[in-house]
C-alpha cells in the first residue's frame, strides 16, 4: 500500500503552520468553504510530477507576500517510509519545484518515488465532463494514462513543442527541408504513440468495466471511444507522415496541425444509443466514478500500481448508485482514499474505517 501517513504545510496557499496525520484508509477533510480543503488536496497531489491537482502556477501555490512554500510528507510504500519535501526554489527569477526523497533530490529517488506514487483525481468541474471542451476530455485521459506512466507527459510536451517548430519553419520565407522532414517524422512519431496510448487507455477502461459489471449492477451500460476525423487502430506511420506532407499549405496559413492527437475528442456511449453529453450533471458524475472505479481496479490488479484517490467534493450529488459505487471502490481496493465536502453529514454512509478532519483556516 501507497499511504501518506503525516503532511506539513508551510507557506503553502492559506496556510501558514498546519500538519495532519492521517492514519486511517479514508480520510474525510470537511469544513466551510473556503478553509483549504482543496488546498490541502492539491499539496498532496505535488508528491508526482507536474503542478497538481489544480494545474496552478507555482507562484500561487506560495502563501500571499510569502517567497517560498514548504510541504513535508511522511510516506509509507510497502512498509518502508520515505520523508518528502516539496519545495519551492527561486533561480534567476524562475519560481521552480524542487521534490527531495530522505534530503535527496537526485534523478535516481525521484524516479523511484514517482515509480510508485500515483493519483487518481476527482473535482467538480468533471460533473460536466461531457459538456466541457474536447480539450477537457483529452486531458482526462491522459491524466489516467500518465497514472500508470508518469513519463507521459514528456511525451505530450515533445509532442507539442515538435508542432510549434514545424510551424515555425513552414512560416519562414526560406524552408529548410531537410529540418521539416525530420521534425514531421519526429511529430509523427510521438502522435502515433500518444494516439496509440490513448486507445489503449479507453480499452483498459472498457474492458474493466466489463469485467466490473459481473458483480456491479450498474444504472448505464458505458462505452468509451475515441473520435477523431484521422485515426484508426490501424493507422501507420507511413499514412501518418504523408498526411502531414500534404497539409503543410493548410497549416502555414492556419497555424497548428490540420491533424493529431490534439485534435481528438473523447466519447462515452451511453446502454449503446446516445453520448454522456446529455445527461445530468449528477448522472455525468456517475460516469466519472464508473470511469474512476475502472482505473482502479486496472491499476490496482494489472499494473500492481495502488493509487491514492484524490476526490474533491464528492460529498455533494450523491444519490444512493453514486454512494453505490463509491462505497464499491473503498471497499475493493486497499488503498487510501481522501474525501471532501463542506459537511461531515455527507459522508455518513461511509462508516468503517474512516476518520474524519475538520479543517480550519489557522
Ligand atoms: N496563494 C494563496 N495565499 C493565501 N491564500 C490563498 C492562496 N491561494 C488560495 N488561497 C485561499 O485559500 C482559501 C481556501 O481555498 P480552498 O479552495 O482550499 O477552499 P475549500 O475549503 O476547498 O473551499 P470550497 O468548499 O469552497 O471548495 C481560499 O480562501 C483562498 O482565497
Ligand atoms: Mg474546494
Amino acid at each position: 500500500m501507497v499511504k501518506i501517513n503525516k503532511i506539513h504545510f508551510n507557506n503553502f496557499r492559506n496556510f501558514t503552520n498546519y500538519e495532519i496525520l492521517f492514519e486511517k484508509k479514508i480520510n474525510i477533510l470537511f469544513g466551510e468553504n473556503g478553509c483549504g480543503k482543496t488546498n490541502i488536496l492539491e499539496g498532496i497531489s505535488l508528491n508526482s510530477k507536474g503542478r497538481g491537482l489544480r494545474n496552478s502556477s507555482i507562484s500561487n501555490l506560495i502563501k500571499k507576500k510569502e517567497h517560498n512554500f514548504l510541504i513535508k510528507n511522511n510516506l509509507e510504500i510497502n512498509n518502508n517510509f520515505f520523508d518528502i519535501e516539496i519545495l519551492t526554489e527561486n533561480k534567476n527569477d524562475k519560481l521552480k519545484k524542487i521534490i527531495r526523497v530522505n534530503n535527496d533530490s537526485s534523478k535516481d529517488s525521484i524516479d523511484i518515488l514517482n515509480q510508485y506514487i500515483s493519483f487518481l483525481i476527482f473535482v467538480p468541474e468533471m460533473e460536466r465532463l461531457f459538456q466541457a471542451s474536447p480539450s477537457y476530455r483529452r486531458n482526462f485521459i491522459d491524466r489516467l494514462i500518465f497514472s500508470s506512466k508518469n513519463n507521459y507527459n514528456s511525451l505530450i510536451n515533445k509532442y507539442k513543442k515538435f508542432l510549434l517548430e514545424r510551424i515555425k519553419i513552414l512560416q519562414k520565407n526560406i524552408i529548410d527541408n531537410d529540418w521539416l522532414n525530420q521534425i514531421e517524422k519526429d511529430i509523427s512519431l510521438l502522435g502515433l504513440e500518444i494516439y496509440q496510448l490513448r486507445h489503449s487507455q479507453i480499452n483498459f477502461i472498457n474492458n474493466n468495466l466489463k469485467i466490473l459489471k459481473k458483480d456491479h449492477n450498474f444504472q448505464f451500460n458505458l462505452t468509451l471511444q475515441i473520435k477523431d476525423e484521422f485515426f484508426n487502430a490501424d493507422l501507420s506511420f507511413e499514412e501518418y507522415l504523408s498526411y502531414l506532407f500534404n497539409s503543410r499549405s493548410h497549416d502555414k496559413q492556419f497555424g497548428g496541425a490540420k491533424i493529431g492527437p490534439h485534435k481528438s475528442d473523447i466519447l462515452a456511449i451511453i446502454n449503446n444509443d446516445f453520448d454522456a453529453s446529455l445527461l445530468s450533471t449528477g448522472q455525468q458524475k456517475t460516469i466519472v466514478l464508473m470511469i474512476l472505479l475502472a482505473q482502479c481496479n486496472y491499476l490496482v490488479n494489472y499494473k500492481k500500481i495502488n493509487p491514492i484517490l484524490l476526490l474533491d467534493e464528492i460529498g455533494s450529488h450523491l444519490d444512493s448508485y453514486n454512494r453505490e459505487i463509491l462505497l464499491d471502490m473503498i471497499n475493493r481496493f486497499e488503498i487510501q482514499f481522501f474525501l471532501t465536502g463542506t459537511d461531515k453529514n455527507l459522508f455518513s454512509f461511509v462508516s468503517t474505517n474512516a476518520q474524519f478532519y475538520n479543517i480550519t483556516d489557522l
